[in-house]
């Protein structure tokens, strides 16, 4: 079925996808596409409207990013935001310059005209800007409808021509009415019906997958993530046993996650499900060696050919290949998103698969998520009844416990990780901290340390808490995790871990360290 879809052209702004969810949290389908979308794409596209993102350039300059003037001429409406604003000025006509002052942060806003996008805004609120040059004149035919105390154009519009423009950015929690404008472009002016709600896609992705698959087989990697698992459990819904899942359990997993992933499909849902347990094969490929990169290519190099090979003995040519790509892996910053074509998608490399083997051939790949932002993929999840703990799993590496052990991995220490781990997890679930927190795990440090246990002195191993905050993972802050619940998952550990003498808790943000320890 045919949606509504409300186009977010990139002009290489930092939100870009911020906006395309903010447009989908309204229950409005949204893509984000490059600002080199040809007139003819757009048309071809026929949106209810168009978003210009911002981006870090000047309008004047030769080399910055634009587009046609034809795209004003379309009747669809508009709305600039920043960049997106000011280039709007600037094609219609206007003037943009320098400021003297550069606006940066919360600003108060004043709205000095009545608009459809301003409505149910407050006369006087606060906006996020971040922005150096600013619209000295509206182009002709616009009036402005806000300002702040050094931009005298902060929002204008050009009602009959149903374009619009924003200096500030709506799409950022900072300001105060942002959604609310938002919601105003696509409701009052795009006049949207706000046909996008996750029921639907469940049921239209369905059907679609029933029609394109028809009586063939197809193969899914399950990592036993987020994303892999709902792929699982909507192509289950729509093919039953015609889907076969490969999990590769090499070991390195949570305590009991293996077996959790395993119950959990073959219990649940409707498939096959293919186990490879291959922790043997990896402690010995790992034997002795201790450099943290040399570790990562063999625990790579290894998944894959385990994986591929259970896969040839499954596939035959006559197959789909599934995985859970979703929206953001296909969109690359500054040109929107690239659309795959089945066959040649590119593997998701922190699923460690790689490229699909020359050896082995598919009908083409399927991914049943690839429009999705993580929160609908958690939504589709919890609709088709995953639980609770695979929807909401914090994310782990693909090299899995193996860069949470500093050295040699051996299969005692993974014991004593494992443990010591588990109880971190459950004392966070317990005191239900755990949502306060991005990630955390707990790290084989592999120093020791002394310690005293009764009457006897101790030589054992130490292990670290490392918890974080952050939004996009590129950078993070240590969690300041209550001293209370630092004590009792210490005091925890130490009793209830065999091997464990001491507990340190990492306080490094990133950057200068990262998230994991290797
Ligand atoms: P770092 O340690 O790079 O971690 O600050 C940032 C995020 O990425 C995860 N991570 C990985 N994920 N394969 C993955 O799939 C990897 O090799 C890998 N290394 C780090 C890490 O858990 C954190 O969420």
């Amino acid at each position: 079925m045919a949606h509504q879809l409300v186009l977010v052209l990139d002009f290489g702004g930092q939100y870009n996808q911020l906006i395309a969810r903010r447009v989908r949290e309204c229950n409005v389908y949204c893509e984000v596409r490059p600002f080199t979308t040809s007139i003819e794409e757009i048309k071809a596209l026929n949106p209810a409207g168009i978003i210009f993102t911002g981006g870090p350039n000047s309008v004047y300059l030769d080399s910055s990013p634009t587009i046609s003037k034809e795209i004003f001429e379309l009747n669809i409406p508009i709305l600039g935001i920043c960049y997106g604003c000011q280039l709007m000025a600037y094609l219609l006509g206007g003037s943009v310059k320098t400021a003297k002052v550069s606006e940066y942060g919360k600003i108060n806003l004043c709205a000095i005209k009545e608009s459809l996008i301003l409505e149910d805004v407050d006369k006087e609120s606060v906006v996020w800007m971040s922005h150096t040059d600013y619209i000295d004149k509206a182009p002709d035919g616009f009036e402005i409808i806000a300002k702040t105390d050094n931009c005298p154009c902060a929002a204008m519009q050009n009602v009959s021509k149903k374009l619009y423009a924003v200096q500030f950015h709506p799409e950022v929690t900072h300001t105060q009415f942002g959604k609310q404008i938002l919601k105003n472009f696509i409701f009052n002016v795009c006049e949207c019906t706000g046909d996008w709600v996750m029921d639907d896609f469940i049921e239209n992705t369905v059907s679609s997958l029933r029609d394109k698959i028809g009586d063939k087989q197809v193969i899914l990697g399950l990592s036993g993530g987020v994303d892999s698992s709902v792929a699982a459990a909507l192509l289950s819904k729509a093919i039953g046993k015609q889907l076969t899942c490969v999990f590769v359990d090499q070991g390195l997993m949570r305590k009991d996650e293996g077996d959790f992933v395993e119950k959990t499909f073959t219990s649940m849902f409707d498939m096959n499900f293919v186990r490879v347990d291959c922790k043997d094969v990896f402690l010995t490929k790992l034997k002795g060696v201790t450099e943290p990169e040399q570790k990562r290519r063999i625990i790579s190099e290894e998944f894959y050919k385990v994986f591929w090979d259970k896969i040839k003995t499954l596939a035959d040519g006559d197959a789909y290949f599934a995985q859970g790509t979703i929206y953001p892996d296909r969109i690359e910053s500054g040109k929107g998103a690239s659309a795959d074509k089945a066959g040649s998608a590119v593997i998701k490399t922190h699923h460690n698969m790689g490229k699909i083997p020359d050896d082995v051939k598919f009908l083409g790949v399927i991914e049943p998520l690839g429009d999705l932002f993580k929160d609908e993929v958690r939504s589709v999840g919890e609709k088709l009844g995953i639980p609770h703990e695979l929807v909401w799993r914090q994310p782990f590496p693909g090299p899995g416990l193996g860069v949470r052990i500093v050295g040699e991995i051996t299969d005692e220490k993974i014991r004593i990780l494992q443990n010591a781990d588990f109880v971190l997890r459950d004392e966070m679930a317990k005191n239900g901290y755990e949502k306060n927190l991005s990630q955390f795990f707990c790290v084989f440090t592999g120093s020791k340390a002394v310690g005293v246990m009764g009457d006897h002195r101790t030589y054992e191993n130490v292990i670290a808490i490392r918890a974080v905050t952050t939004d996009d993972f590129m950078t993070a802050d240590w969690a300041r995790i209550p001293y209370d619940i630092l004590a009792e998952v210490s005091n925890r550990i130490t009793n209830e871990v065999d091997g464990v003498n001491r507990i340190v808790y990492d306080i490094t943000s990133k950057p200068p360290g990262t998230v994991e320890w290797e």
